[in-house]
């Protein structure tokens, strides 16, 4: 689609009934009924960073912060392939603890076990990223957040949107499934720049797309701005679809924050993929992006039955497979 056309959609909201089963359709036709399940380890919510939007940002000095050791780490690992899962996701704030050298034991280790990794741990340079592909990594996430380079500068304060771009770019190159996504419902965010996050994607070629409502958190600048509007970010995601539509799109944790259902309708407008966390209680709560995350205090086997009955009550499969982009369509 042209930029044109996906202002007027995201604008017109008397069609989204229509919208919502057309990315449904696409998605069916291009990668199917099943739904990947990717293992989510938050390993640390140490971060060097100062996004405006974010929980974790370094000067919030009222959130207590953890650190997952190697071990802990790997048992956490042997839990999820234990219960099936056949992609793990290791993320973490930008922690300079984790360096090259300790990434690379960690994803060694993992690599042991028969699936699919993906690192989700921000910016990082040429060479580093070509070292976890060295090392066995299949995947990376960064997302772009938005494409409005006013307002990423004003959103992410000593950061570089060039950098960020380059990062994507260097990810591609080195043969990296390549996700990124985007934040809905940002201070003075408009509708043009979201139809520009949408093209962005297509012109990367992005493997994997997350999109997500913007949730207020408490201790950060954007404390007292209105959240997201959930059908919104569902628009943003169903035409991702409709554009890129044999890529992989997650049903995402902000979704169902905002909406008590919000994953299984977003399965339904689109996506294909479901990312519980697999770590123990004692850590969800800490990793707090933002407030009211689902999920604090269940552990790994009750989100594990609780995605998979919900998944089935749709109709849809659990994929045995590790879920690489559907390449033949
Ligand atoms: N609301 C919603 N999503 C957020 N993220 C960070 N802070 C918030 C917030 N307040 C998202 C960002 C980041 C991902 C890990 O979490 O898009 O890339
Ligand atoms: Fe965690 Fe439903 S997925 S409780």
């Amino acid at each position: 689609m042209k930029k044109q056309e996906l202002v007027d959609i995201l604008l017109d909201n008397t069609k989204n009934d229509w919208l919502f089963k057309e990315a449904d359709r696409v998605r069916r036709e291009n990668v199917g009924d099943e739904v990947h399940l990717r293992g989510l380890i938050e390993f640390s919510n140490i971060c060097k960073r100062q996004c405006k939007y974010c929980g974790l940002r370094s000067s919030n000095k009222e959130i207590e912060r953890y650190r997952i050791l190697k071990e802990e780490i790997l048992l956490y690992a042997k839990k999820a392939v234990e219960m099936g899962y056949q992609t793990l996701v290791l993320q973490s704030g930008e922690d300079e603890y984790y360096d090259t050298d300790k990434m690379i034991e960690i994803i060694r280790e993992i690599k042991k076990f028969d699936i699919a990794l993906t690192l989700s741990i921000g910016e990082k340079t040429y060479e580093e990223f070509k070292a976890f592909k060295e090392a066995g990594v299949d995947r990376y996430l960064i997302r772009i957040e938005t494409t409005d380079e006013k307002l990423y500068q004003e959103m992410h304060p000593n950061a570089s949107f060039e950098n960020r771009v380059q990062c994507l770019y260097n990810l591609k190159s080195l043969g990296f499934e390549t996700g990124s996504g985007c934040l809905v419902g940002l201070p003075n965010q408009t509708i043009e720049s979201l139809a520009d996050d949408i093209l962005f994607f297509k012109e990367l070629d992005a493997d994997m797309i997350g999109i997500g409502p913007f949730i207020p958190h408490e201790q950060t600048p954007l404390k007292d701005a209105p959240k997201g509007d959930f059908w919104l970010a569902l628009k943003v995601m169903a035409l991702t679809r409709i554009n890129l539509p044999n890529i992989n799109i997650p049903a995402t944790t902000a979704m169902e924050t905002l909406n008590p259902n919000g994953r299984i309708i977003a399965l339904q407008s689109g996506a294909n993929v479901v990312m519980p966390n697999v770590t123990s209680k004692e850590y969800r709560a800490k990793y707090e992006i933002y407030p009211g995350k689902i999920c604090i205090n269940e552990n790994p086997e009750q989100c594990r039955g609780c995605i998979e009955a919900k998944i089935k009550s749709i109709g849809r499969t659990i994929s045995q497979t590790k879920g690489f982009r559907n390449k033949l369509s």
